[in-house]
């Protein structure tokens, strides 16, 4: 099969030629023939390989661009790189390569096309097209990468253990890979990933984690979580999730599944949003519940505080996976922290105090929280899952009136300390707060709109009960 449609861009017979002229081999290979003839769109993310020295190739290619593109050059890697309009252009010389056993740092030695693919990951990202005159556009794929992709299955080219060991990473890739292409993984690679999970623990966490967010962004996570659970990956690098696996019985009472309901919520959120940071809040909303879990004759089971709890544990995870520690991991927090209010609500009658204190409390973050606690029913008796989506439905209304009444977002006091001090005459002291509270308290209470003139009624009136004059 010949794929020239998928090389109509001119970069491609540019770089044709240059391999001509320079007499190289040279082939588009890796996620552009997978994502094309999966797709049969045309990715922007272009590998090129050159039976012979990728840089030097890439520098080549580049002088004969009007404006010659500067090229970056990863001297560890032995690859180059650079931009032409939208695409981002990788060269690398053909290699076999073995790695080095404690990290994932390749000894490179030069090889043939097929030394090349076969070192790679799988047989899908092992195809390429020729860019070679002779047989432009012809596919090249020694190890049924094609015949995998029909069968959707994820496979290694060489012996499983071999890839893997060779870069432990590859066993996160496998699951995202299936899980983004709902591709299953082949047999002998799930038992391989099994037998190695542990090497996992060679990776760096920024790597781990450039995985973990692009299982995070499929349409249905849970399959990657799942797959990452069984092959005993999980627990090397989220044992806050695998904590939460397995029912509990005490006196015939159980408790819920925390790690499938976890699952559940997370996959109902990609349903609503695209956002990476919410859809971490998803997974972690119940990571407290591990830690808290008690059994009483009385109650049962039960999970107190683990919302706090949860929130102090998102520290700790984003610290030790090297995830950012600024205001993505706040927001993450105050999701988790605050995760078990709406339903709250969604189960009484819902009162404005009650949508107000939500909103203050909440912040600019009320319709993330809203969207994650509607994620989080996950009941199936049908009666209960329409009633607390209607009762959310009248939170957001009443979220909309008492914000358009209110201004309760990013609630800033009426009164200011220094005018109580100013009126009153009094230098900073205990009693400003007192006020400052007690208007506050009015305001969500809805006993005072939020307005200068009341709160100020509100505050004379008040200092006076506390014996302060004018
Ligand atoms: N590759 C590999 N082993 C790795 C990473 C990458 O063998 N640990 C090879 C694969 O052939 C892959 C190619 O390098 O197709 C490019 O890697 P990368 O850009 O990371 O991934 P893509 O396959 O392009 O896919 P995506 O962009 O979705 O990550």
């Amino acid at each position: 099969m010949i794929y020239t449609k998928a090389l109509k861009n001119n970069i491609f017979s540019l770089i044709s030629t240059c391999a001509e002229e320079l007499n190289l081999e040279c082939y588009v290979i890796g996620g552009f023939v997978r994502d094309y003839i999966i797709k049969k769109s045309i990715p922007k993310d272009i590998d090129i390989v050159v039976v012979g020295d990728g840089i030097e190739f890439a520098n080549y290619v580049s002088k004969k661009i009007k404006n010659t593109p500067k090229v970056t050059i990863f001297k560890t890697y032995g690859t180059a790189m650079f931009r032409f309009n939208d695409l981002e252009i990788e060269f690398v010389g053909a290699r076999k390569e073995s790695y080095n056993k404690e990290s994932r740092n390749p000894m490179v030695v030069t090889g043939t096309l097929e030394d090349d693919q076969n070192r790679r990951d799988f047989t899908i990202n092992s195809m390429a097209f020729s860019l070679n005159k002779k047989n432009y556009g012809a596919l090249v794929d020694p190890f049924n990468g094609l015949k995998d992709i029909e069968n959707k299955l994820i496979k290694t080219p060489l012996n499983p253990e071999i890839t893997y060991n060779d870069d432990p990473l590859r066993m996160l890739r496998a699951i995202r890979f299936a899980t983004k292409l709902n591709f299953k993984i082949d047999n002998s690679s799930l038992k391989s990933i099994d037998s190695l999970s542990s090497r996992i623990k060679i990776i760096t966490e920024e790597r781990i984690v450039v995985e973990l967010n692009k299982i995070l962004l499929t349409n249905k996570p849970s399959i990657g979580f799942i797959l990452l659970e069984k092959c005993g990956l999980l627990k090397y690098i989220l044992p806050e999730i695998t904590s939460l696996k397995g029912v509990d019985e005490i006196e015939g009472q159980t408790h819920k599944d925390n790690f499938y309901h976890t699952l559940e919520v997370l996959d109902n959120i990609c349903k609503q949003t695209n956002d990476l940071w919410l859809r971490w809040a998803a997974l972690l909303h119940d990571i407290g519940k591990a830690p808290t879990k008690r059994f009483s004759k009385k109650v049962g089971w039960t999970f107190h505080g683990h919302e706090f709890e949860g929130s102090k544990m998102v520290y700790h995870l984003f610290k030790r996976l090297k995830l950012p520690l600024n205001d993505k991991m706040k927001y993450v927090q105050k999701l988790v922290f605050m995760s078990s209010r709406p339903i709250v609500l969604a189960q009484d009658i819902v009162t404005d105090s009650a949508v107000r204190r939500l909103v203050f409390d909440a912040g600019n973050y009320v319709d993330d929280l809203m969207t994650l606690c509607e994620a989080d029913i996950t009941t199936k008796n049908e009666k209960k899952f329409i009633k607390y989506h209607n009762n959310f439905k009248m939170v957001r209304n009443k979220i909309v009136e008492v914000e358009e009444r209110d201004n309760i977002r990013n609630f800033q006091p009426p009164i200011t300390g220094q005018e109580i001090m100013t009126t009153f005459k009094v230098k900073p002291s205990k009693v400003i707060g007192t006020l400052k509270e007690i208007i506050k308290e009015a305001i969500l209470e809805g006993d005072i709109p939020n307005e200068y003139n009341a709160a100020y009624e509100l505050m004379i009136n008040e200092a006076k009960k506390l014996g302060l004059k004018k």
